[in-house]
Parts: C-alpha cells; sequence; structure tokens
C-alpha cells in the first residue's frame, strides 16, 4: 500500500488527531449579534468540516466587547455566547473535523466597519446605520494610521483585567466543546501592537526591550495555557514581520516562538502585517503564492515547532509540496475554502487519495461511488 500524501496524514497534537493537515483559517464574517453566533456560522463553518478539513477555526472572537473589530464579530466574553459556538463545535467534531477557535482583541482596531461598508474606522454614515463607534484601546497612544481613532493607552490594571478575560474566554471556549485554542497574535490586533516596536511605546514593565514588548503575549499564552487542558494543544498566530522599516521582524518572531514554545504552545500559525493598516494590510512583500510560507519553515527549522503556513495555498499540490520538503506542519486555507468549501475533499481526489469518494460523506460518497463504478459516461471532476 502506498503511504498517504503528505496532506492527508493525520497529525497528532497533544491528545487529539486531526485527519489530515487541512485547516480552514479563521475567517472573519461580520455577522454576529451583540457578538453571539447563529445559524449563518453552523453553516459557514459546518460547510467545512463536511468538506473535509483536519482543523476548522471559527474566526477571531473577541474576548472583551470592546476588543471586537467591528459590530458583526462574535465574542466570548459572556456565558450566553457559548451555545452559538457549542452548535458549530459539536457540528465539527460529529462531522469528524477538529473544532478551534481563535481568540482576540481588536486593540486599537477595535470599532471598525464591516469590510463592505469600507473597512476603515466608523463614520457618519455607520452612525446612521445604528454602529456607535468606542473608544480602541491600544499599548499607546498611537493611531494605526492617520484618520484613526487615538486609542486609550491600557493601564497595567487593565492589562490584568485583559488577561482575566483571556482567561474567561478561553474557560467559555471550552465549554462550547472546542479542541483547540489559538491566540491572535497578528494583523495589527492588541496582541500584535504590544510587540511591535511601531506602535508599542510604553515605558514600563510591557515596553520598550523585546522582552518588555513581548510580556504581553506570553502572560496571555501562560494564563490561557493553564486553563486549557494538557491533552488539548494551543496555537498562536503571528505577524511574522511587520514588513515595515524599524518594525517586528522575522527574527524577534523566532524569539517570541521559542518563549512561547517553553510556556506550552504547541503551534505557531505564521501570518504577517497589520500593524499600519485594515486586517493585513501593508507588509511589504509581494502577494505571490506561499509568500508566507519562508516564515513557518524558519521557525520549524530554528526553534523546533510544529508550525502552520498561511496565504496564497491555493492548489492541493502547492500545500503538497509545501509539507513535503519539511517547511510547515499543517496548511491553512483561508479565502479557497470560500471558494470551494470541499476543498480538502477534491484535494484528496486530486492527490489520489482518493479515487471512489471513499473520504466524501457517507451522505454523498455512496452515491458518488455509484454512479462513478456504473456510469459509462461518468468523467470525473477532482
Ligand atoms: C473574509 C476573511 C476574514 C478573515 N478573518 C480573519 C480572522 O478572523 N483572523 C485571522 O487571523 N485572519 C483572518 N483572515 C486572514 C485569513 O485567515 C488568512 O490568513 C488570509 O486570508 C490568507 O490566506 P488565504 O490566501 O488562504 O486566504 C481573514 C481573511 C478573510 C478573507
Amino acid at each position: 500500500m502506498t503511504a498517504a500524501p503528505h496532506l492527508f496524514q493525520p497529525l497528532e497534537l497533544r491528545g487529539i488527531t486531526a485527519r489530515n493537515r487541512v485547516v480552514i483559517s479563521p475567517m472573519c464574517q461580520y455577522s454576529a449579534h451583540e457578538g453571539h453566533m447563529d445559524d449563518w456560522h453552523l453553516t459557514h463553518l459546518g460547510r467545512f468540516a463536511i468538506g473535509g478539513a483536519g482543523i476548522v477555526f471559527t474566526e477571531a472572537t473577541a474576548v472583551q466587547k470592546r476588543g471586537r473589530i467591528t459590530h458583526g464579530c462574535p465574542g466570548l466574553w459572556t456565558d450566553s455566547q457559548i451555545p452559538g459556538h457549542a452548535r458549530v463545535a459539536q457540528f465539527a467534531l460529529r462531522n469528524g473535523a477538529i473544532p478551534a477557535i481563535q481568540l482576540g482583541h481588536a486593540g486599537r482596531k477595535g470599532g471598525m466597519q464591516r469590510p463592505w461598508f469600507g473597512n476603515g474606522p466608523l463614520n457618519d454614515a455607520d452612525l446612521e446605520r445604528g454602529d456607535m463607534p468606542w473608544t480602541p484601546v491600544g499599548p499607546s497612544e498611537l493611531p494605526v494610521a492617520e484618520r484613526w481613532p487615538v486609542p486609550h493607552a491600557l493601564t497595567v490594571e487593565e492589562i490584568g483585567k485583559l488577561i482575566n478575560d483571556y482567561e474567561a474566554a478561553a474557560r467559555r471556549a471550552l465549554a462550547a466543546g472546542y479542541k483547540i485554542a489559538e491566540i491572535h497574535g497578528a494583523h495589527g490586533y492588541l496582541v500584535h501592537s504590544f510587540l511591535s516596536p511601531l506602535s508599542n511605546k510604553r515605558t514600563d514593565a510591557y515596553g520598550g526591550s523585546l522582552e518588555g514588548r513581548m510580556r504581553l503575549a506570553l502572560e496571555i499564552a501562560a494564563r490561557v495555557r493553564a486553563v486549557w487542558p494538557e491533552d488539548l494543544p494551543l496555537f498562536f498566530r503571528t505577524s511574522a514581520v511587520d514588513g515595515v522599516p524599524e518594525g517586528w521582524t522575522l527574527d524577534d518572531t523566532v524569539v517570541l516562538a521559542a518563549e512561547l514554545k517553553r510556556i506550552g504552545v504547541d503551534v505557531m500559525d505564521c501570518s504577517s502585517s497589520g500593524i499600519a493598516g485594515a486586517a493585513t494590510a501593508g507588509g511589504g512583500q509581494k502577494r505571490q503564492p506561499g509568500f508566507q510560507v519562508g516564515y513557518a519553515e524558519r521557525v520549524k527549522k530554528d526553534v523546533g515547532m510544529t508550525t502552520m503556513a498561511v496565504g496564497l495555498i491555493t492548489h492541493p499540490q502547492q500545500a503538497e509540496a509545501i509539507l513535503a520538503e519539511g517547511r510547515a506542519d499543517l496548511i491553512a486555507i483561508g479565502r479557497e475554502a470560500l471558494v470551494d468549501p470541499n476543498w480538502a475533499l477534491h484535494a484528496a481526489r486530486d492527490l489520489g487519495h482518493d479515487t471512489l469518494f471513499e473520504t466524501w460523506p457517507e451522505q454523498s460518497g455512496w452515491w458518488l461511488a455509484g454512479r462513478q463504478k456504473t456510469s459509462d459516461f461518468y468523467q470525473p471532476k477532482t
């Protein structure tokens, strides 16, 4: 028997096993109500579980109300938000996927427009729609860019409360049934804004040197690790580089990853950019296929850590090569999964791992196999 392609080899992470290496990357839907998820989220995420992914990530979920990016972002700052998450987590599990959640805080980027209304800070048109602004928070009183609101610089006491809220949200995520938690430390949101010297101008223990700027990320990771069960993995998403002069560098990421590993973070999810504009804007790299894979590769090699590659990975053969070359351990698929929620199932056929729909959900696989076997006219389309 030939070995399964790398993309379809299971991955053990602490006490759980992902059925393959395909991960659906966290993707905001801007469709929650006061932080509560609904049928949209169940259907949107459920199709990726049915679609064969090994791990399905729920979008950035705010640990505080003011930590939402937009009015439509989900949260876990209160217990009434647990049931919406539980439906998603349980559905994913029942359909063979590991449910994962990204815990975040928007920081300076809190209170943005939903992308389809402009993707910038809230303006008068948003107020007319009832989307009232709030004062965002950050390490220092420095806005993301010109015309963005000036954030309130968190006091040390408020940082303590923030870390408590991460812990509380992690407990709620566990109660909802998620098996993986990820700390969102990327894209210019709160944790990243503490890491980067461009946004963190503090002179206390949470700023200054690399050690000071990493303090918040490490304290959050340690606190979440303390309540996240021993047999469940913890991920950290990093913006591996700011891509802006004087900003956070890949060398900094390697130092951070080593510290996170020491605390018990299992997987480094390597994205980039976002410190000085919306979402992942900026960064200075050419957006070409697999443009961020080198970051996952460097962390994997230098720190000996399990890594996830993300960013313009769209073809099964491309994903397979990244794994075969030992550059990363997991492949996150974002936008291409929106194009094809069955991306993982199709990749299995493309790579010859599935020849007769045997990895497809039995509700459809049985019929599709029958059609393939009996119809002389059927031309399998992967
Ligand atoms: C609609 C949408 C929403 C996103 N929301 C998040 C998010 O909540 N958290 C996050 O870390 N990244 C988010 N991202 C970034 C993706 O997770 C991913 O890193 C990025 O799209 C690059 O991967 P891709 O080329 O496969 O799409 C989002 C991307 C999209 C397209």
